[in-house]
């Protein structure tokens, strides 16, 4: 067994914790709204037709934002079709996922769905194969409180109030050959650029997210950032970035080190806003909305989309069942997240229900829990206050993707209010646990310590709807040691320790 020491100390702060770090992501994809967030018939629908049991699990989750409509559904939305008497609604081919769109579920929708289930929502709007008329249109029907148009439109359809939506995604992964109306960095940047000054004519306070990479590893990385923001940069606050990972031909070690492409990831995107803003003379800082990351195994069979004269409504699609090393990967990339919160302000988990999604629901029957629920819930309830930096010592282990690589990650917030220090980490050893010392300056503790972990000695175990709970966080055997705790991380875990410090 091997040895690591965090050191911990309130004052070396990183930043506050963002609480847009624990977005998701719905988008008309398989099952996520229809009979995931939404199933007129369900035992537990609302008048409306949402499913309260997933209402009460997105509360748990702690979901602060939901990113809207998509996704690459996003560019071929025509969203006035959502809007409106159901029974008028036309029926639309959705191409991006080959299935049928009935429009029973739209904006008006998932702004009750978003209100009930206390979530702030982010809209994305068309510029695939739409543009700055229809995003200013739609902008106006959200946030405009009457007297036009499509405000009045909203009014008539029942929602009196405005919804002052301020965050608003500038198309979806442009960069993207497979995006319909995909455009060169220069072409997308433009649009951006045009579109997101028209929005601001309506509303100059909006937060808008301008497109980014769709991965690390497209072979437009970077220099599209640079020419979009060169295109862009005075008129958006935010520049996307977006990651899935998996395990590739049984390479655990490299898997489980994802975090290590995230952290990349974000370096490099911030670099070049920064190259940006240099060449610009700017004063203003861009932030990264990481707005899709998450596991995802699309080379498998749950991610093959329907062909031919098939365009089902709201198909089984990228329902992907998750293990134990897969919520391993999860709590990490969350630590990512959160040490990188001086230039990371938004985040959302791709998706929130049945597609790559932590809570998973039966049509008309249960709603279950995946593994990879829990780091993500319990990291969104206890990373309060500020990050803090938390260098690790501890041995290197080795992968094929990212050569060697630190076995212990981990990343602490500490709340001033409370005086609550909470420390996430992650053992990346596939097979060996290691001792942790976590050793307090600046701070001592105020009361005894506890901790949870997440592991189980078969990785591969999976959540299912008739056991969801019997592979779960148990408790953590924190020991207190002078001004250090002492515990032990089982090989592939994930694991928090929380302290009062006074
Ligand atoms: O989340 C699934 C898909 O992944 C999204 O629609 C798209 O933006 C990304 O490629």
């Amino acid at each position: 067994m091997s040895k690591a020491v965090l050191s911990i100390d309130p004052a070396f702060t990183v930043a506050p914790v963002q609480r847009r770090t624990f977005g998701s992501f719905v988008e008309h994809l398989g099952r996520c709204v229809y009979t995931g967030v939404y199933e007129p018939g369900h035992p537990s629908a609302d008048e409306r037709g949402l499913r309260t049991d997933v209402l009460e699990a997105v509360k748990d989750l702690g979901v602060t934002t939901v990113r809207y409509p998509g996704g690459n559904f996003v560019s071929g939305y025509r969203w006035e079709d959502g809007v409106g008497p159901l029974e008028q609604r036309p029926r639309r081919l959705d191409l991006a996922w080959h299935s049928t769109e009935t429009n029973q579920f739209g904006v008006d929708e998932f702004m009750a769905w978003a209100k009930r289930a206390g979530v702030e929502p982010m809209m994305a709007v068309n510029l695939g194969t739409r543009g700055i008329q229809e995003a200013l249109d739609l902008l106006e029907y959200c946030n405009v409180p009457g007297g036009s148009h499509w405000s009045d439109l909203r009014r008539a359809n029942g929602a009196e109030e405005p919804y002052r939506v301020k965050l608003w995604c500038l198309g979806n992964e442009m960069d993207g050959p497979w995006q319909l109306g995909h455009k060169t960095a220069r072409e997308y940047g433009r649009l951006a650029s045009q579109t997101a000054k028209a929005m601001r004519m309506i509303d100059p306070d909006l937060e808008l997210v301008v497109c980014g990479s769709s991965g690390s590893g497209m072979p437009t990385f970077g220099d599209w950032e640079n020419t979009v923001l060169r295109e862009a940069y005075d008129d958006v606050d935010f520049v996307s970035a977006h990651a899935y990972y998996c395990e590739k031909d049984g390479d655990l070690a490299s898997f489980l080190g994802s975090a290590v492409d995230m952290d990349y990831f974000i370096d490099s995107v911030t670099a070049t806003c920064d190259h940006v803003r240099a060449a610009k003379k700017s004063d203003k800082r861009i932030m990264v909305s990481f707005d899709e990351w998450n596991v995802w195994y699309a080379d498998r069979a749950e991610s093959k989309l329907p062909e031919g004269d098939d365009w089902p409504v709201g198909p089984p699609l990228l329902e992907d069942r998750y293990n134990v090393a897969d919520a391993v990967v999860v709590g990490g990339l969350l630590i990512s997240l959160l040490r990188h919160s001086d230039r990371v302000h938004a985040a959302c988990q791709a998706q929130l229900a049945n597609v790559i999604a932590p809570i998973m629901t039966e049509p008309g029957g249960r709603l279950w829990r995946q593994t990879t629920f829990h780091p993500f819930a319990l990291t969104a309830r206890h990373a309060v206050g500020e990050v803090l930096a938390a260098p690790v010592r501890c041995r290197q282990t080795k992968t094929e993707r990212f050569g060697e690589i630190p076995v212990v990650d981990a990343v602490a917030t500490h709340d001033p209010q409370t005086g609550q220090l909470a420390v996430f980490m992650v053992n990346r050893s596939v097979d060996q646990s290691v001792e942790v010392a976590i050793e307090l300056s600046g701070a001592r503790a105020a009361g005894p310590a506890d901790g949870v972990v997440l592991s189980n000695p078969d990785h591969t175990w999976q959540a299912t709807a008739d056991d969801d709970s019997s592979v779960a966080p148990r408790r953590l055997d924190v020991r207190a040691d002078g001004d250090s705790l002492a515990c032990r991380l089982p090989a592939v875990s994930w694991a928090m320790v929380r302290l009062p410090l006074g």
